[in-house]
Formats: structure tokens, C-alpha cells, sequence
């Protein structure tokens, strides 16, 4: 009988390099607007090949914590390290720090006057300098793993927001990073749309990639994340496997924030001032 259980798994986690350097470390960030503190001491790690999951409240900073790490926030205080490279070092190459981080927003951001394939193809070209053929190439093959290789010559507005949403990964995904970071990538789509964006992300997270995932879907973090991660008023409150942030909250603030979730009609409940007393009966 086999007694290596490296094999298993149900996603990709397992492949990654545990042992070495965490993909991201993020130490003592600090990131204030003006007055506003909105991140007051972030410190996180994540291994190669590990699927976090962030939730929290709007205005917690979950999406300042993502922009911080790609460097399209400056942080305040602390330091960001991607692959074992302090990004936060004043004399770092941003651009190269970049490359190897993809983002995916709520909103697409995809050039509509461009097909397809020319959205994935210019990136490419401009910032690693792939000539045509090559970037072409590397588009297809990226097409194809979201599922939509038959789009390749149309244009955004013809697709679906799911499918916009899809061809935005694709185009992240073309540039080869080591990590993705996905900024609620399906709030803005219709609920019919957001599983084949989910299933786009659930086939990286199992082919290894390394990802930070702000999400609202709690059932892709159930299954898919190896932590989640509960941020409010700028610090992390709890974090641990999906099960226990999620399945069995210890704080507070993190059961609040769940019942809401999972219940919008118990936070309507929660905000509606109770009726007054009908003094018809
Ligand atoms: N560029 C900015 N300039 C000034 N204030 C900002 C900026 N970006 C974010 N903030 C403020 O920082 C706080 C945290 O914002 P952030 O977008 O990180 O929250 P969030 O957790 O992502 O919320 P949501 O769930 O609504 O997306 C908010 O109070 C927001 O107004
Ligand atoms: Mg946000």
C-alpha cells in the first residue's frame, strides 16, 4: 500500500513548493488616504501553488490590500515581496515586478475597438516584446484553456460579460505571471455567467497557480481556496482553511459579516427598525 499522499488532493496546492520562499509575503503594510488608515498592519503569506481567498465587508481594504501587492497602490509602511523580491525597494524594476503578477478586475477593461486575440496579442508585444507570430500563438493557447477559442476574431462588445470576464484572465494569463490576483471578478456579472468564470479559476488554482481571489462567492471559497482570510477596518481578523473561517467563524465580526452574506433577508431584518405595535388589534 502506498503511503504517499502527495498524489491527492482536490486542487492543485499540493504541486506547489510548500518549503521554500512564499510567492507573496506581504510584512507590516500599512496604507493610509490622507487621514484614512484603511490597511493598519497587514501581514501575509502565500505558498507557491496556494489559493487565498479574501473576504470582508466593503471598505474593509481588501482591494487596496491586492492593489498594494502589485505595487498600483504605494504602500505607506511594510514591505511586499513577490517570488523573494522586495517590490516595495525603492530601486526594484516595477515593470518587471509586474510581469510577473496578473490582475483581474471587476470590470474587464478590455479594449473594445481591438478583436480578441489583438487584446491578448498587445500586452504581449508592448511590454514583453514578443514579435506578432509569437504573441499570436501564446494568445490561442490561452483562448483555448478559458474555452472560448472560437471568439478569437471577435470583438468585446459581442461577448457576454462572462466571456469578456474570460478573455480578461486569458489576456492576464498570456503574459505568463507567477501569481494572479482577482479583484471580485464575478460581481459584476449576471448570476447565469459567473460559474463559467468560477470554473476558469478553479482549473488554475488546480493546475498550481498561485492566486489571491477577493471574492463574495463563498462557495468557490469553500471548495476551491486553501485559506480564507477575513479582513475589516483594515486588519486581518481571522484566517485559516475555508472550514473553519467560514464553517465555524471564532470572532465576532466574521460571524456578522457571514449571517449577512449567507442571509441578505437577515440583514434587512437586522436594518429595518422593528414595526410599530398595530394598535388595531
Ligand atoms: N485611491 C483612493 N483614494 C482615497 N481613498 C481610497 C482610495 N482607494 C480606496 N480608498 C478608501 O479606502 C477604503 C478601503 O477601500 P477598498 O476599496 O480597499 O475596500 P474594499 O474592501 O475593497 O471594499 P469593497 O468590498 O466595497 O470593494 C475605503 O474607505 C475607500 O474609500
Ligand atoms: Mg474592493
Amino acid at each position: 500500500m502506498s503511503t504517499d499522499n502527495s498524489a491527492g488532493g482536490n486542487n492543485g496546492a499540493e504541486n506547489g513548493d510548500r518549503s521554500g520562499t512564499p510567492e507573496i509575503r506581504v510584512h507590516g503594510l500599512h496604507k493610509s488616504f490622507g487621514d484614512n488608515e484603511v490597511l493598519r498592519g497587514i501581514d501575509l503569506e502565500v505558498a507557491s501553488g496556494e489559493v487565498v481567498c479574501v473576504i470582508g465587508p466593503s471598505g474593509s481594504g481588501k482591494s487596496t490590500l491586492l492593489r498594494c501587492v502589485n505595487l498600483l497602490e504605494e504602500p505607506s509602511k511594510g514591505q511586499v515581496f513577490v517570488g523573494g523580491t522586495e517590490i516595495t525597494d525603492p530601486d526594484v524594476d516595477i515593470d518587471a515586478v509586474r510581469r510577473r503578477i496578473g490582475m483581474v478586475f471587476q470590470q474587464f477593461n478590455l479594449f473594445p475597438h481591438l478583436t480578441v486575440t489583438d487584446n491578448l496579442t498587445l500586452p504581449q508585444r508592448r511590454v514583453l516584446g514578443r514579435d506578432k507570430e509569437a504573441a499570436a500563438k501564446v494568445a490561442a493557447e490561452n483562448l483555448r484553456r478559458v474555452g472560448l477559442s472560437e471568439k478569437a476574431t471577435a470583438y468585446p462588445g459581442s461577448l457576454s460579460g462572462g466571456q469578456q470576464q474570460r478573455v480578461a484572465i486569458a489576456r492576464a494569463l498570456a503574459m505568463g505571471p507567477q501569481v494572479m490576483l482577482f479583484d471580485e471578478p464575478t460581481s459584476a456579472l449576471d448570476p447565469e455567467l459567473v460559474g463559467d468564470v468560477l470554473a476558469v479559476m478553479r482549473m488554475l488554482a488546480d493546475e498550481g497557480m498561485t492566486m489571491m481571489v477577493v471574492t463574495h462567492e463563498m462557495s468557490f471559497a469553500r471548495e476551491v481556496a486553501d485559506r480564507v482570510v477575513f479582513m475589516d477596518g483594515g486588519v486581518i481578523v481571522e484566517q485559516g482553511p475555508p472550514s473553519q473561517v467560514i464553517g465555524s467563524p471564532t470572532h465576532e465580526r466574521t460571524r456578522h459579516f457571514l449571517s449577512r452574506l449567507l442571509d441578505p433577508a437577515m440583514a434587512e431584518v437586522e436594518d429595518t427598525p422593528p414595526p410599530e405595535p398595530d394598535k388595531s388589534v
